[in-house]
């Protein structure tokens, strides 16, 4: 829903007219300097704001590359009614309207946020993330159709193995019908592989597998398909990006995965690889390349969906923290941008006022020196970082190639080169010679 005086813009006519505003709207909030803005003289020795909007967006210099850019948004602190009057001072809902050109739900999306009880829907918060990006011109992931997190509290106890296909489809029918025509790409299934349960499809032990049975997979993407034909259906998996043992073995399932999805003709239109990586490495190489050409022989796009970068093991003061960020995002970057089916780039957030990674108490989160994380483009006073600078300059050189090594002799699990490095993972029903298209 628009509103009367914007309606739903395409994007380039909302950069233009943001553009002419200043983005978004010329007022003094710091790092959105603007070349139209009234500007008082700067005294001789101040050095001018650096302009991170409009044109020197993340979402501007990602989308002069065919590329979209965005990040994980709470639709909770959005001021709507700011961004439809064009006059919001709010830092966080600037930032969005001027550096994405999609947005994903962090969690508002997901089953335990929609579903409040077995029979009933709450989509107040959904539905504000979709005005917005309508309003702002801007696409949305959705996040997602199918996890075994962050179900809610009744789930446990009320689905049964005689109950659960109907909880899953029906869910689906409703929450993609609901949105359908309005969503880029669907994680219709999240997560569903998972090496340490031992199982020879590499299938996690979910509530899903366990009360519905493998085929839950295939059934998500046919629901999601017939509710919402136009988004693309992905799945999205995260430590598949690395060439450790762990993380080859994982990326070998999920290619697996998806190969038998393609081969029986489930409409799987993407990958997301969420990218949560490590400062402290390692470095993630050819055997992600691999990957990524695997399904783009397939057809199948490629979105880094979920990036950020986690300190926790590495030591430091905040520079140095900061530059170590910029340089994975630099170098990730630089690695999967050259790859043609590799379509879209979104942060888990957008400022580290706002991150999972500083909300957690975990110990994957938790820095040794109490400090907080600062794993996104902008700082907590939205001031742009070395990461912001990092990804819009490899955005500019996103379609360059660069030398990677030898894909075939990445590593697999035997430590032989193969002509098909995922051979080693395949297990009855995946196909290891793509199929012809149908
Ligand atoms: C995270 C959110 O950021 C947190 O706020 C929430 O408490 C837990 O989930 N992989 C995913 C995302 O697919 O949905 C997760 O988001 C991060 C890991």
């Amino acid at each position: 829903m628009g509103t009367p005086e914007l309606g739903i813009l395409n994007r380039r006519e909302f950069a233009r007219r943001a553009a002419s505003l200043g983005i978004a709207v010329g007022l003094p909030v710091p790092g959105f300097a603007s070349p139209s803005s009234k500007k008082k003289p700067l005294p001789p020795s101040a050095a001018p704001m650096p302009s991170i909007g409009g044109a020197d967006s993340l979402r501007a210099h990602a989308e002069g590359v065919g590329l979209h850019f965005g990040f994980a948004v709470v639709p909770e602190l959005l001021d709507m009614e700011g961004a439809r009057t064009q006059s919001t001072n709010d830092p966080y809902t600037r930032a969005v309207i001027a550096q994405a050109d999609i947005l994903v739900a962090e969690n508002a999306m997901k089953w335990s946020s929609l579903r409040p009880t077995s029979t009933t829907f709450d989509f107040t918060q959904a539905d504000k993330l979709f005005d917005f990006a309508a309003l702002c011109g801007q696409l949305v992931r959705g996040h997602n159709l199918c996890w075994h997190e962050q179900l809610p509290s009744w789930f446990a106890k009320t689905a049964t193995r005689e109950n659960a296909q109907a909880l899953l489809t029906q869910h689906i029918q409703i929450v993609a019908g609901r949105y359908a025509g309005r969503v880029q790409s669907w994680d219709a299934v999240n997560e569903a592989v998972h090496i340490p349960d031992g199982r020879a499809d590499g299938l996690r032990k979910s509530p899903w597998l366990d009360l519905i049975g493998p085929e839950y997979v295939e059934m998500a993407f046919a629901t999601a398909a017939l509710a919402d034909p136009q988004a693309k259906l992905t799945y999205n998996d995260y430590d598949i990006e690395l060439d450790t043992p762990e993380q080859t073995a994982k990326r070998g399932q999920v290619l697996m995965l998806v190969r038998r999805l393609h081969a029986r003709g489930v409409p799987i239109g993407a990958v997301g690889i969420q990218s949560h990586l490590q400062a402290t490495g390692p470095a993630p190489g050819a055997g992600l390349i691999g990957f990524v050409r695997e399904l783009a022989g397939m057809g199948i796009e490629v979105y880094v969906t979920e990036m950020d970068v986690n300190t926790h093991l590495l030591p430091g003061a905040s520079e140095a923290q900061d530059a170590a960020v910029a340089e994975v995002y630099r170098n990730y970057l630089a690695l999967v941008l050259p790859e043609p089916n590799v379509k879209a780039v979104l942060t888990w957030g957008i400022s580290d006022a706002h991150t999972w990674l500083n909300e957690s108490s975990q110990p994957w989160a938790v820095r040794a020196d109490g400090s907080r994380q600062r794993p996104l483009p902008l700082d907590e006073g939205y001031q742009p970082k070395a990461a912001f600078y990092a990804i819009r300059t490899a955005f500019d050189a996103a379609r360059q190639p660069v030398a990677i090594g030898d894909i075939t002799k990445s590593p697999s699990p035997d430590g032989k080169a193969t002509a098909d490095p995922f051979a080693p993972f395949a297990v009855p029903g995946s196909p290891s010679v793509e199929p012809k298209p149908r």
